[in-house]
């Protein structure tokens, strides 16, 4: 049995998904470890709740961050790679490079080599959750959104590759799909609030899925990709 607080890493947690699920997290008791570029989360105080800042676009802030972590907490339980962008979703044109870049920069480089650090912090039986999409899901294919699509089939890709990395220590990783969301990134037309989503994504969290499977938090199912 455990007898001690579990403790999170949340990034991009001043905003949207991130900052409902590290509302979330801490409601269910969790120590919280959450990142935001500003170092600061205006609309929140919790005594369990460390707020530090980070880019994942940048090199120098990422080794910063997780030494600082690494400070903070003796272990980490979870890490949930939440910080990301999405400047193409809506467009059908072609590809832009500069978007590409810019995507690739955050949703893939940046989560990546957050994510890589951080594996000397997790405790064996860790949980690794990335906030994916749908829409990174050759079945889910669309004509919009390439840079965006790709970024996270690339993210989707490197879940399944770290799942068996990382298998003999227990650590299950999970990318999730938290639903569209009415957040910044997915507007007010979204069906599902923040909050919504951080309950769909805990539920995921908990569910004790396979390492590796891909869980859609809209319905609670696991999706083959
Ligand atoms: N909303 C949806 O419908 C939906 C659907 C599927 C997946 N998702 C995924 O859910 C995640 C959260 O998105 P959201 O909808 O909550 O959007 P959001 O409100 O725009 O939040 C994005 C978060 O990522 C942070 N971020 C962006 N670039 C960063 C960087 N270089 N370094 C560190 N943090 C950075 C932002 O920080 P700043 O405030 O400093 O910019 C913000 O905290 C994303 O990975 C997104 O792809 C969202």
């Amino acid at each position: 049995m455990n007898t001690y607080a579990k403790t999170a890493v949340v990034t991009g947690a001043n905003s949207g998904i991130g900052l409902a699920l590290t509302q979330k997290l801490l409601a269910e008791g969790y120590q919280v470890i959450a990142t935001a570029r500003s170092g600061q989360i205006d609309s929140l105080q919790n005594t369990n709740l460390t707020v530090i800042p980070l880019d994942i676009t940048d090199a120098a802030s990422i080794e910063q961050t997780v030494a600082h972590i690494g400070q903070l907490a003796q272990r980490i339980d979870l890490l949930i790679n939440n910080a990301g962008i999405a400047p193409d979703v809506m467009s059908m044109a072609a590809p832009d490079r500069m978007l590409f870049r810019d995507t690739f920069a955050t949703n893939v480089d940046g989560t990546i080599f957050f994510t890589e650090p951080m594996l000397a912090l997790l405790n064996d039986g860790a949980q690794v959750v990335f906030i994916s999409s749908t829409m990174g899901l050759p079945s889910h294919a669309g004509p919009n959104g390439t840079a965006y699509r790709l970024s996270k089939a690339a993210v989707n890709m490197y879940a399944a590759m770290l799942a068996q990395r990382v298998a003999d220590r227990h650590i299950r990783v999970t990318p999730m799909h938290p639903g569209w969301v009415q957040t910044r990134m997915g507007g007010s037309a979204a069906p599902f609030t923040p909050e919504q989503a951080a309950n769909g994504i805990f539920r995921g969290i908990r569910a004790n899925l396979e390492s590796g499977r891909f869980w859609n938090a809209e319905n609670d199912a696991v999706i083959a990709y």
